[in-house]
């Protein structure tokens, strides 16, 4: 009995090992064959598309919820040093004193060095020459106030420190429109001044200026036929005081009364929203509205901060709620499919980020005497390059291969399902 015991006892190791053994060959061939098959996408995804592999992995649906959708807008933000920032200030010769911090002599780059996360999936990183693949003979055009300027600023910053520079070409230095383009790929990134996306008249004789909410910026003449659209408005309705632009509001060619904002800028989105569905051909343009960039004023006040905050709760809110949902009932009831760069909340954890004092170049003195008051002179509204707003792009970009055209949710279907 006692040495068929031992034998039953050393059969069954052996099986058990054979087992292993057999299920690592199994797995190891597993994998061999997924390499394979990836090297393969890659090689049939040139030269049309130059994802990474690692941005190929992240297409695959295992990283979206089970609704088969991911929210990019809800997640964290993670430290991470490595990669990060996606170009240097000193690389993008046209960065505007406004927002480039290090060279304006701040002390701290670890703002620099965030990555925000989703719940839902992985984001991929914003992979330039994609980027620029995938706008090859486009027209983007991005259209707002200094917010959509800081926008546009980083996009073409992340886009030139992937092409020679003689191979662009860059007018920024006229306000109210500046325009990138990549001479090998045809492509043209343009920002139009226009903070109320309506018009701003002023009268020549009385000097009154005069905000029509039922007429639309002129320069929407040169938007039309653009390829994706990026638009923004909000912070200049909220303006009082000396920095208020508009003496008067007019609705149908009557005054309107503007001791509330919300009715004038109901009737603006709308305006908004009838020139986009009758002049948006939704087959050929993207379009996209950003929602309010938060700023860390009184309770919030960002000088001197140097980390994210932690705690969602802790911020106040300072922009009106009634304007946020006017903007995002317009842009969900709209003919036209609008998609929304909810990066409010995602932006309001980094109090860490905006320039400060630090945004005047090489002017110590003014700096310095910035520093003596920083309470009145500290900037908290716009974000330092590069920064958070290579996230909202990064954003961008996401949305644009993930929730993707259709072309690339077909791509999805064929390939893993
Ligand atoms: C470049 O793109 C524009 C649209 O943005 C288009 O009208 C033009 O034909 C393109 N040129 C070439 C050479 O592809
Ligand atoms: C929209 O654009 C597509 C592709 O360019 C074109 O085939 C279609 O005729 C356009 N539709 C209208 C209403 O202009
Ligand atoms: C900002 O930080 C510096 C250095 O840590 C400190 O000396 C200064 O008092 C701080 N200023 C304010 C207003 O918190
Ligand atoms: C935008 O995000 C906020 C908070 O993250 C959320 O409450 C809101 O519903 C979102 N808006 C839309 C239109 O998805």
């Amino acid at each position: 009995m006692e040495t068929l015991s031992i034998f039953d006892r050393k059969w069954k190791l052996c099986s058990f090992t054979s087992l292993i053994i057999c299920f690592n060959i199994i797995l190891l061939r597993l994998t061999n064959l997924q390499n394979l098959h990836d090297a393969f996408l890659t090689l049939a995804l040139t030269p049309n598309n130059y994802l990474t592999s690692e941005n190929l992995e992240l297409l695959k649906p295992s990283t979206y919820n089970e609704k088969g959708k991911c929210n990019l807008f809800e997640g964290r933000w993670v430290y991470k040093p490595m990669g990060n920032p996606l170009y240097r200030s000193s690389k993008c010769p046209f960065l505007s004193d406004q927002v480039s911090c290090r060279r304006n002599g701040r002390p701290d780059f670890e703002y620099e060095k965030w990555s925000w996360e989703a719940n839902d999936c992985r984001i991929p990183r914003f992979d330039a020459i994609d980027m620029l693949e995938r706008l090859r003979g486009k027209r983007v055009i991005l259209v707002g106030d200094s917010l959509n300027r800081n926008q546009w600023e980083s996009l073409v910053c992340l886009l030139y420190s992937a092409i020679p520079s003689s191979r662009a070409h860059v007018n920024f230095r006229e306000g109210s429109y500046k325009v990138f383009k990549a001479k090998d790929y045809n492509i043209s990134v343009e920002f139009y001044w226009s903070p109320f996306l309506v018009q701003l008249h002023s009268n020549k004789e009385t000097t009154t200026r005069v905000l029509r909410v039922d007429k639309l910026d002129g320069s929407s003449r040169q938007w039309q036929g653009a390829d994706i659209m990026v638009f923004n408005t909000g912070h200049w309705w909220v303006h009082r005081g000396k920095f208020k632009a508009w003496d008067v509001l007019q609705y149908n060619r009557k005054l309107m009364d503007d001791t509330k904002i919300e009715p004038a800028f109901e009737i603006a989105m709308k305006t908004w929203a009838n020139w986009v569905d009758k002049n948006v051909n939704s087959t050929r343009t993207t379009v996209f509205f950003r929602s309010i960039s938060p700023e860390h004023k009184g309770e919030n006040w960002c000088f001197n901060e140097t980390k994210p905050i932690k705690d969602e709760s802790s911020y106040v809110p300072v922009f009106p709620k009634p304007l946020v949902e006017t903007v995002e009932r317009t842009v969900t009831g709209m003919k036209t499919q609008i998609r929304y760069l909810n990066i409010t909340k995602l932006s309001q954890y980094r109090i860490d980020a905006h320039p400060t004092v630090y945004t005047t170049r090489k002017d110590k003195q003014l700096i310095e005497s910035k520093l003596k008051t920083p309470e009145v002179t500290a900037d908290c509204s716009h974000w330092c390059l590069p920064g958070l707003p290579d996230t909202w792009n990064r954003l961008l970009y996401a949305s644009m291969i993930l929730e993707g055209s259709e072309t690339s949710t077909n791509y999805l279907h064929e390939v893993f399902w």
